[in-house]
């Protein structure tokens, strides 16, 4: 069997951009810092009047599918992961073909097309069912389009208000891929949690605060679950360690935890032990809380180490340049991440064929899942053809007004008619409704 993994991958943000800083935090009355430092975000991306989740999965799959020179009968499966779906029957995969199919001369009709719905960990999972469909050997040669594509909004005045985005990631899946091999071996970690849900609303119900402490608990647990089968891992094995990035506050208290559990035993735990002692062993303690104290005390210092700051300098921070700029696209965060890694790399002319990556997926409800990567020869080729430099400095940034005007215009409850702000070329936009009220597209030359 050849190796299976991602073959392209394209990037559409959301044309509109809301500086967290200087816009957002003084009408808020907070302290840009909060954004800055502590969330680590600068701003976010919105859709225009005229995008939705799916104008930005059709332009992403289309200049994915364009710059690879494909046609639809090179595609078997089309998934498309979101967790803002306007339609409970048909798929929004149905809605990305029929857009593709204004473009491109054949059409998708033996292409099994679905949706897959787990909060932010639904794009990494789609990923899975195409390489097990490849692996399956049902494909036919064919590849399979994996798309991710969120607008992810929060009611106003809620606190995750702060850490919203809108964006889509088109990745091709397929045998012999150029971008990154996928492993064999994945962990789990998986629990019916209600820290972050939508009972048949369109902006979440959020228990911010558990919510972190709930990704913490299921990485572990995926952590653990992918040593089981892929033997211990340490830091020195993956160039980069892509998270999925709600605000890359929350990748830097993952980071922290999965780098204790790395170092555990081994040759790093006992440089850094002659400053900071060793990591505490619960059998050492006749008290539970006790030893969560002594935890904590050993992260707070091992968070100051050179060793655990090189780290993180080199594994981490790359990952989240992107995110910094566009905030949370839930279900495409964890691909922007690698993106961004590998977008560094590049910038660093390091050499990354044959190298490891280490990802790490996560959704509210709640499940993460672990799995490594393996860079391909023409990594290059891939990173050099991604445009999100010139889609970021291109939008068009916007006031607190008129960002509560796109809010409005983007809240299924509220009619709001305003002009879009930015004027399409060579991308699909929305219609009018249809006869059936349904959503309808058309492309702009
Ligand atoms: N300078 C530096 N740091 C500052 C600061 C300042 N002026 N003001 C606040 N901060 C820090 C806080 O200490 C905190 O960091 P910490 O968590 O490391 O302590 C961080 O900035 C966020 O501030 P906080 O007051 O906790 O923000 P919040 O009450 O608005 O809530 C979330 C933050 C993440 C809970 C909220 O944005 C949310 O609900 N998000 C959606 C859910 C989500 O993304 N969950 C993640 C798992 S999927």
């Amino acid at each position: 069997m050849n190796s299976v993994g991602i073959d392209a991958v394209a990037v559409h943000a959301g044309k509109l951009r809301l500086d967290l800083a200087e816009t957002f935090a003084p009408a808020m009355d907070e302290d840009p810092g909060k954004y800055t430092k502590g969330l680590g975000l600068h701003a976010s991306s919105f859709p225009d009047v005229e995008e939705d989740i799916v104008t930005m999965g059709a332009n992403a799959a289309h200049k994915l599918m364009e710059r690879k020179g494909l046609t639809p009968e090179d595609i078997g499966r089309i998934d498309v992961a979101t967790e803002s779906a306007f339609d409970n029957a048909k798929p929004v995969s149905t809605y990305i073909a029929g857009c593709l199919e204004e473009v491109f001369e054949d059409d998708f009709h033996h292409a099994n097309k679905g949706e897959r719905k787990f909060a932010c960990i639904s794009g990494t999972q789609s990923l899975d069912d195409a390489y097990n469909w490849i692996r399956a050997g049902r494909h036919r040669g064919r590849a399979a389009l994996v798309i991710a594509t969120d607008t992810a909004l929060y009611a106003r005045g809620d606190a995750g208000e702060a850490t919203q985005g809108a964006g889509a990631v088109a990745m091709l899946i397929a045998e012999d891929p150029d971008l990154v091999e996928m492993s064999l071996e994945q962990g789990f970690g998986s629990a019916d949690e209600t820290d972050f849900l939508k009972p048949n609303q369109q902006f979440p119900s959020v228990d911010g605060k558990r919510s972190v402490q709930v990704y913490l608990a299921r990485m572990r647990e995926a952590l653990a679950d992918y040593e089981s089968v892929a033997g211990q891992t340490h830091p020195d094995q993956f160039e980069y360690i892509p998270f999925h990035t709600p605000f890359p506050g929350m990748v830097r208290k993952a980071a922290l935890f999965g780098y204790r559990h790395m170092i555990r035993d081994t040759d790093i735990e006992e440089t850094v032990a002659t400053d900071i002692g060793r990591q505490p062993r619960i059998e050492e303690f006749d008290d539970e809380s006790q030893y969560h104290d002594a935890v904590r005390e050993y992260m707070d210092a091992l968070k100051e180490t050179d060793a655990y700051g090189e780290w993180y300098d080199r594994a981490i921070e790359p990952t989240l340049d992107i995110a910094r700029h566009v905030g949370n696209w839930y279900t495409g965060s964890v691909h922007v991440a690698r993106a961004s890694a590998l977008r560094r790399a590049r910038e660093e002319d390091i050499d990354m064929a044959g190298k490891q990556l280490l990802v790490g997926s996560y959704g509210s409800g709640a499940q993460a899942e672990i799995h490594a990567e393996t860079v391909q020869e023409n990594w290059t080729d891939e990173i050099d053809a991604l445009d999100i430099d010139e889609q970021l400095t291109e939008r068009r940034d916007i006031t607190f007004e008129e960002y509560e005007e796109i809010h409005d215009v983007h809240n299924h409850d509220k009619e709001a008619d305003i002009d879009a702000f930015t004027t399409p070329s060579e991308e699909f936009v929305r219609d009018g409704p249809g006869p059936m009220d349904e959503r309808t597209y058309r492309y702009v030359e």
